[in-house]
């Protein structure tokens, strides 16, 4: 039986959210929550709710489409509604008895057949059902989103001994491809398994730091990049999720977890945790937490707490030998070293991984379960066992002998050995009885991860290579930093298009990096400017045209699948291939102007011949020229697939996947469809007003200059960039081909990138990664 239709009950934080999640994949979802007494608004908590989702920041909703798929209501009037749905995510207070009565009364009101899945955090199976009749018992199961429901990618699925095996097939099937989770299987073991060690982590953190003294800004300063652990680190991961929710899950866990589990060692409750969440600090949502920002003097000042006094101070930017021995060293470099701040970064971490050892198979099944949910649910770069791999599995069981820690079973079993091998180009996991199985993907899914370890590059340089990922179909990667397209990249572009010609039927431009493409490398412009090597940059700005255009005019199809930021260059890479096949999470944007530039490749020629294209555009050039200018102008960036779309940088026969791990798959399998009957596109033609559009644009910004909404720089890069999209000095009698719009790129970045004020501009964007506004 299909999912067609869900119900949400519980309008709170995750209910919310997850109702927003699977209306972003597509799905009509009722959202449902109590009625509070002498309200006259009987849904006024749900629809509650969607006002909040609609402003959250980051955005909960992919598109507006999908805001429009969630239905508030309530559970008293409402409740036969359930029995239009088939799937049922219950996500109330996490209270048993709350839970259980709910339940009761949801099994007089759905249909036969649906599911019924729990958001719990803490609370087990086994608990959630017992006196439950036979027939719920067999629909129930526990789906476990992380916060935001949106952007974390883990759902830990826990089946009870009842559950029918195809309904959890088909609620992790729907999980996996209409809400892009990637579903990990727990155990029903407390916390399961991300908040099961993430939970210790963090009590072990604040513990040994409470105890040593060891300032909060060095502890995160270790506990974060160094360990592949974000940026946050430890207290700071606690501002960001709220200091008031940590007691629940731990306080969950100490009532859960038997008594010679080691969790209880580490585990604490300390008086000025519990005194900044009384005084409202419960981190970022409150009035600060560890760090806060001092507004006071007119300037934001980060301080940071003292866990002896509670008092703020400046926070200090450690210099820590043993964080730059990490960089050439890696972890194993900084857990070696003797400045406390490493000797605390030991303390937490041997006890962290030697717990995460211990926990097999009590948790999961496997390694690669519990390497995966940490990396998805807290965003770590290595899980614990892909972190001991790093540091070397038996130098870690050695040091831990020497402090008189006792040996958990799976760290005797490595021995010498790595948690992880390849074998035969196979990714293996080590398994209990000692020996290796493949690490297995999920059917249909393919990784170019997976395609490196067992192939060579048909063609590689620095900055680029050109992988064969079957069925004649080869995969361009992009591995430059920050995916910046520079001219390595173009040079192994060309080489693609004559390799795959010659023996493949169609390329695809992906990569796995968190971004598909910053755009182009504008460290180069800089640097071209400071010595003054002008017809450099003009080379580049025109051999970029060529290749890209080289590209969508190539003799087979050329799908782009992007996930991340595809800015300026990235998005004109999108721009001219033949489809793009989106990650819904794909943030892509013309963002030229940003930095003082207009797109040169080929962004603006291609984005106004859409608009100027476009069906539902009503009469005359200038509402599509209008709609460039703005779009360009603002460098104005799509915050998902859905709404990339309305920009028209998807077009309407585009198509999105909401699977990071399925994106490769799709994009291959359109790729194929494509090259069955393979024609390029044809060379377009458009007519342009010219001077008087140019006039008109100028000023709409002269009226934006005045209100003091654009900068003076802005202006000059708006006029500039209005000469290109009125047609430069044509008007609606001439036709303009490809060349004459690209030449009128050209000539505009030429004069913007050596104006100062750009320079400064580009100066600033390398520097802090934020755009100047001069
Ligand atoms: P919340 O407090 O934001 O929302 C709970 C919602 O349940 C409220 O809208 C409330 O009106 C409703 N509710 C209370 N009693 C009810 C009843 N008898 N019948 C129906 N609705 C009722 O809570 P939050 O944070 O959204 O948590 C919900 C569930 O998700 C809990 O089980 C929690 O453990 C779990 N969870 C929470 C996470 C988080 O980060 N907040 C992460 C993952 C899971």
């Amino acid at each position: 039986m299909p999912i067609r239709k869900a119900a949400v009950i519980g309008a709170g934080v995750m209910g919310s959210g997850i109702a927003a999640q699977i209306a972003n994949g597509g799905m009509p979802v009722l959202l449902l929550d109590i009625v509070p007494e002498g309200v006259a608004d009987r849904d006024v908590l749900a629809r509650g709710a969607l006002d909040r989702l609609a402003k959250a920041e980051p955005a909960a909703f992919m598109s507006r489409d999908a805001m429009r798929l969630v239905t508030p209501g309530n559970l008293e009037d409402h409740l036969d509604r359930l029995g239009e749905v088939d799937w049922i995510v219950e996500a109330v207070v996490e209270n048993l008895e709350v839970k259980r009565r709910l339940y009761q009364k949801l099994e007089g009101a759905r249909k036969a057949g649906s599911v019924v899945s729990s958001n719990t955090s803490t609370l087990p199976l086994a608990r959630l059902t017992e006196g439950q009749p036979e027939k719920f018992r067999r629909d129930f199961l526990i789906t476990h989103f992380f916060n935001p429901p949106r952007y974390m990618r883990l759902l830990e699925l826990v089946a009870g001994p009842k559950t029918r095996v195809e309904a959890v097939e088909r609620i992790a099937n729907f999980a996996d491809r209409a809400l892009g989770k990637t579903v990990v299987r727990c155990k029903d073991t407390p916390g399961f398994i991300a908040n099961r060690i993430g939970c210790f982590w963090m009590q072990a953190a604040f513990g040994h730091a409470f105890e040593t003294g060891l300032p909060v800004e060095e502890a995160d300063a270790v506990m974060g990049r160094p360990l592949g652990i974000p940026k946050t680190g430890v207290f700071g991961l606690a501002d960001l999720v709220g200091i008031d929710l940590l007691p629940h899950v731990a306080a969950s866990l100490r009532a859960a977890l038997p008594a010679d589990d080691p969790f209880h060692e580490v585990d604490g409750d300390w008086p000025l945790i519990g005194k900044l969440i009384e005084t409202g600090y419960t981190g970022r949502k409150g009035k600060g937490g560890f760090y806060r920002l001092d507004r006071s003097g007119g300037t934001r000042i980060k301080q940071a707490i003292d866990l002896a006094t509670g008092e703020y101070h400046k926070a200090g930017k450690p210099r820590l030998d043993a964080i730059d021995a990490a960089k050439d060293g890696g972890p194993r470099a900084l857990l070696e070293s003797e400045e406390p701040a490493a000797r605390y970064a030991w303390q937490v971490m041997s006890r962290t991984l030697a717990y995460a050892c211990s926990l097999v198979p009590e948790i999961a099944d496997d390694i690669a379960a519990i390497d995966q949910a940490m990396r998805l649910g807290y965003n770590f770069r290595w899980g614990p066992f892909e972190l001991l791999d790093r540091i070397g599995p038996a130098w870690f069981k050695e040091r831990l002998e020497a402090e008189g820690v006792e040996i958990p079973p799976l760290l005797r079993a490595v021995g010498d050995r790595t948690f992880y091998r390849v074998e035969d180009g196979r990714l293996q996991h080590l398994t209990l009885a000692g020996g290796y199985a493949d690490v297995v993907r999920p059917e249909g899914v393919l990784l170019l991860e997976d395609v490196k370890r067992r192939e060579k590059p048909l063609a590689r340089n620095g900055s680029a290579s050109l992988w064969d990922i079957g069925d004649r179909v080869a995969c361009l990667e992009f591995h430059s930093k920050m995916n910046a397209i520079d001219p390595e990249i173009l040079e192994l572009i060309e080489k693609a298009i004559g390799i795959v010609a010659k023996d493949f039927k169609a390329l695809v431009v992906y990569n796995e990096g968190s971004n598909f493409s910053v755009g182009a490398n504008i460290g180069l412009a800089l640097f071209a400017a400071n010595v003054g090597v002008w017809p450099m940059v003009e080379d580049l700005v025109a051999r970029g045209q060529k290749v890209y255009r080289k590209l969508k005019y190539s003799t087979f199809p050329v799908v782009a699948a992007p996930s991340g930021m595809a800015l300026g260059g990235g998005c004109e890479i999108c721009l001219n291939a033949d489809a793009i096949q989106a990650h819904a999470e794909t943030y892509v944007g013309l963002v030229e102007t940003g930095v003082g530039v207009v797109p040169a490749w080929t962004g603006c020629a291609e984005l106004l011949t859409r608009w100027m294209r476009h069906e539902k555009r009503p009469g005359g050039p200038m509402p599509a020229i209008s709609k460039v200018f703005e779009t360009i102008g603002l460098a104005k960036v799509a915050k998902s697939a859905h709404e990339a779309k309305e920009m028209l940088i998807l077009r309407e026969d585009d198509r999105i996947t909401m699977s990071r791990d399925r994106l490769l798959a799709d994009a291959k399998a359109r790729a194929l469809d494509l090259a069955k009957d393979y024609r390029p596109p044809e060379r377009s033609e458009i007519s342009l007003p010219g001077p008087s559009a140019k006039a008109a644009l100028d000023m709409a910004v002269d009226a934006l200059r005045l209100s003091g909404k654009a900068t003076p720089h802005d202006q000059v890069v708006a006029g500039r960039l209005a000469v290109v999209l009125s047609g430069g000095a044509t008007d609606v009698t001439e036709t303009l081909g490809d060349d004459d719009l690209l030449k009128l790129e050209r000539e505009a970045f030429m004069s913007l990138v050596r104006h100062p004020a750009t320079l400064a501009r580009i100066e600033h964007m390398l520097e802090t990664g934020k755009p100047l506004r001069n």
